[in-house]
């Protein structure tokens, strides 16, 4: 059971631990329902504290014996653990503890999935397998010995004595407990090596069930890639003789990045042509990256508490958002970056969920795993590299790994690097980690005596506990174009600082067109009256990939928002600008892919409500699917084109280059899907050899409410496979019509495939239903209710996965007082729930203050 009376933690509060460990020895002798864990840890005082209460974290565990110094003792149990009287001086404690992976569904600690053993340590499961400091400022080298018939027996660190029913392993960096990590199981191995920079080779491992040895290369050639990558952009060498790569079904978030043993949902590693599309490869190759980089921005420079989790996750982000654009294209990569933040970082700003990127309290910390600490995190780094530049950028990296390898550090440590690096002052810029809620700029132009001005102001609503904002250092990138297009000043960055601040630019020869926030150089909003003839004009002529796109998206949302508020139905000149743009064969296809997607339906409802305007999710569906078959009728000449020109020929391969047409082309078909009755769909699905074609065939014929036969023979073929019929079940909800999502829904989720343990499965159905926008918020509230049903069916079972599903409410004091009354009942029921877990009842109390 967890805690009774769930406590707050404050930031504020933080004290160092009392107690250090100098190391660690683990015995497990593993049996389903029964594994007994040994444990030997040697303590030391801690200099740097004043308390001498010795208290270990332990949950859901069995104490059979306990020593000190080899003295059998009797620990007083107390909340959350246990305490003892200990010597004032090093002691050696010992005990053994009986844990039940068989019966562990939360999936946290050490459990039992598709009969193999596994753990998920980060961020407080450690203390669900023995007793021990569970903090992370408590680092020690870990040797590690399991006893099991199981073939494979993995932990971290390098390889010790391995024989008949037993391995053991030694990890000589000292870590916190949280990348702690052991699998067992009957598993086979994509093996690889890697040379490193000075020489050193090392063994690499991608561990399967038999059947999925088919759909590891993909996989360890990203890894291989990011090893190199790292190296080669930040200095940064692998550090132990094997690093391995374990793919588990049953697995609560993407991956983790457990020393030397990293831990992955099969989802993000699995891959093959026939079974994965390009979206995954790509998604692979990052989330591989992304954990790959953890083990220096995260294991090797770790946090001191998890009010830090930025520090680590915020750079790791970066990073791997860096490695993708090396690997594949900065400009597509940025602008998915941005629309990952604005439609998911923005939202979470502008609800009840809202919190700063380095939070100041939490009951559970899982629930702060947010896109707010790792986009808005990844954001706030992107914009510290703008500010002091690439050199400044390498220096302080160079110092923060230099300075701080071993340590368990802050985010004031991280400023520090850069103001020692730079010789910068960062305290105000160090308000973006404290301060909640996306910055407004309001821009107005001047033109006068051949000079143009910007004159910016910004502002920050208020968020829960924020009521007073104070103004931020932003960067924002700014370039003039002149009226033929040539560009009259580069870009350069403007640094705002204060509430309200005026930059000119002079000896111009006529009124420039100004592009501003080139690059998204700051994660805010653009409050602006701008026409739909300079919007066309920057479609046309802006040098800056991301703001060329960008101005395809504001004038078709104009257009969009136009035709909700007022019927009006005149296209402002968008979808001939649309047209120019998609003969334009000097731009990359995957750049044109990106130019082809109208904002979303939530995008729409953000942005009404951000003028004050209670949205309505049917409206805004229709007037969508109108515009759509708008733009399909009349650029119908370039969409054909496109899917004909663009198709890619000869064998499948991941590349960014071929995946760049197919996202080109598939982008083409669900417009032309729309005029041609699926014709096109339908023979692409029949003749398709790779998932992609196979997987966006189906999805256009979704879409118009075609493909009953697809879906059908779609689950004949992939019965078998896991990963695919994720994809059938989530196709069937995030394609549906909305009018029709909900029941869809509840017909899966009784459907005998449909097993609602997995969270793969479960999100599969549950959060492809709230991605439905107009389905999830159905007026009746039916989608509400379907959803409460089931939050309050797994929240026993799994509180972690319910917390952050029940996080799809986020939204729902946007919309009308029908609505919200039913949105407030279902989360009112949840919240009612007897026995509700800890993790759900701080979700659902955040989200129904007011
Ligand atoms: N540290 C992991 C990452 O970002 C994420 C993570 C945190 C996680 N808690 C988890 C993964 C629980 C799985 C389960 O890479
Ligand atoms: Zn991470």
């Amino acid at each position: 059971m967890k805690d009774a009376s769930p406590q707050t933690i404050y930031l504020k509060d933080y004290t160092p631990p009392a107690y250090l460990v100098e190391k660690v020895d683990l015995t497990f002798r593993l049996a389903p329902s029964a594994t007994r864990v040994l444990s030997k840890i040697s303590f030391k005082p801690n200099p740097a504290s004043q308390s001498r209460d010795f208290f270990l974290h332990g949950e859901q565990l069995k104490l059979i014996s306990a020593k000190i110094d080899g003295k059998s003792i009797t620990p007083e149990v107390v909340e959350g653990g246990i305490k003892a009287d200990v010597p004032d001086a090093p002691f050696i404690w010992e005990a053994e503890v009986e844990i039940d992976p068989a019966g562990n569904t939360a999936l946290e600690g050490l459990y039992m999935s598709g009969g193999m053993y596994s753990t998920q340590c980060e961020a407080e499961g450690f203390r669900k397998i023995t007793f021990y400091p569970d903090r992370p400022d408590v680092l020690a080298p870990f040797s590690v010995r399991i006893e099991s018939d199981m073939p494979v027996l993995l932990s971290n660190g390098n390889k010790g004595a391995m024989g008949d029913g037993f391995a053991e392993w030694h990890d000589p960096w000292p870590k916190p407990a949280y990348l702690f990590a052991l699998v067992a199981g009957d598993l086979v191995n994509h093996p690889d090596t890697f040379t490193t920079m000075s020489g050193k080779e090392v063994e690499l491992n991608i561990w399967v069930r038999k059947d999925d040895i088919g759909k590891c290369a993909f996989g360890i050639d990203a890894l291989k890639r990011s090893m190199k990558w790292d190296e080669e952009v930040y200095g940064r060498e692998y550090d132990l003789d094997i690093f391995n790569i374990v793919a588990v079904d049953d697995f609560n978030m993407g991956a983790m990045e457990n020393k030397g043993l990293n831990i992955f949902n099969s989802s993000c590693v699995l891959a093959s042509p026939a079974t994965s599309t390009d979206a995954t490869f790509e998604r692979i190759e990052a989330i591989v990256a992304h954990e790959y980089f953890h083990n220096w921005t995260g294991n090797r420079i770790t946090c001191r508490d998890w009010f830090q989790l930025c520090l680590k996750e915020g750079l790791t982000v970066f990073r791997d958002q860096q490695f993708t654009g090396d690997m594949r294209s900065h400009a597509v990569k940025r602008i998915d970056d941005a629309q990952l933040l604005r439609s998911n970082q923005f939202k979470e700003d502008a609800g009840p969920l809202a919190h700063p990127v380095r939070p100041e309290s939490f009951v559970e910390i899982n629930n702060f795993y947010t896109v707010t600490v790792y986009e808005k995190g990844a954001e706030i780094i992107g914009m510290l590299k703008r500010l002091v530049g690439d050199e400044g950028y390498a220096k302080a990296l160079d110092l923060y790994f230099d300075r701080h390898d071993g340590d368990a550090a802050t985010i004031e440590d991280w400023i520090k690097v850069f103001e020692d690096a730079t010789g910068r002052d960062l305290s105000q810029f160090k308000l973006w980690y404290s301060q909640a809620g996306t910055p407004r700029l309001k821009i107005r132009e001047e033109w006068n005596d051949a000079t143009f001005t910007l004159h910016i102001a910004q502002e920050t609503l208020p968020t829960p506990g924020q009521p007073n904002k104070v103004p931020l250092v932003i960067p924002v990138a700014v370039g003039l174009l002149g009226a033929n297009g040539d560009e009259v000043v580069p870009t350069q960055i403007l640094e705002l600082t204060q509430a309200e601040q005026s930059f000119s630019f002079s000896g111009l020869g006529s009124r420039p067109i100004p592009s501003i926030l080139r690059d998204f150089s700051a994660p805010v909003i653009l409050e602006r009256e701008q026409s739909a003839e300079e919007q066309a004009f920057l479609l046309a002529h802006d040098t800056d990939p991301f703001n060329k796109w960008e101005a395809g998206q504001l004038l078709a949302r104009d257009v969009l928002l136009a035709m909700i508020e007022s019927g009006d139905t005149d296209d402002k000149g968008y979808i001939d600008a649309l047209r120019r743009a998609l003969r334009d064969e000097s731009l990359d296809p995957a750049f044109r892919a990106k130019l082809l997607a109208l904002p979303t339906e939530e995008a729409l409802s953000i942005a009404l409500a951000a003028r004050g305007v209670v949205p309505d999710p049917d409206l805004i569906h229709e007037q969508r699917e109108a515009f759509r078959l708008s733009i399909a009728q009349h650029a119908l000449i370039e969409l054909s084109n496109i899917y004909l020109i663009h198709q890619v020929h000869g064998p499948y391969a991941p590349s960014a280059e071929q995946a760049g047409k197919r996202a080109l082309t598939n982008a083409a078909l669900n417009f032309i899907s729309l005029v041609d009755g699926g014709a096109a769909a339908t023979s692409q699905f029949a003749g398709a050899d790779n998932m992609t074609q196979e997987y966006e065939a189906l999805c256009a014929l979704l879409r118009i409410d075609a493909g009953q036969e697809e879906l059908l023979s779609f689950a004949d073929s992939w019965k078998d496979d896991r990963l695919v019929m994720d994809m059938w079940f989530r196709a069937q909800v995030a394609c549906a019509n909305p009018a029709d999502a909900v029941a869809i829904a509840r017909n899966l989720a009784r459907h005998k495939k449909f097993d609602w343990k997995n969270p793969n499965r479960f999100r599969a159905v549950f959060g492809a239903l709230a991605m439905n926008h107009a389905g999830f918020n159905a007026i009746d509230g039916s989608g509400y209710d379907l959803l409460a049903d089931w939050l309050i069916k797994l929240d026993p079972v799994n509180p972690q996965t319910t917390a952050r599903v029940s996080g799809s409410f986020q939204s729902w004091t946007r919309y009308d007082e029908d609505r919200k009354a039913k949105a407030e009942a279902a989360l009112t029921r949840i919240k009612s729930t007897p026995n509700l877990s800890r993790d759900t009842t701080e979700m659902v109390t955040r989200l129904l203050s007011k």
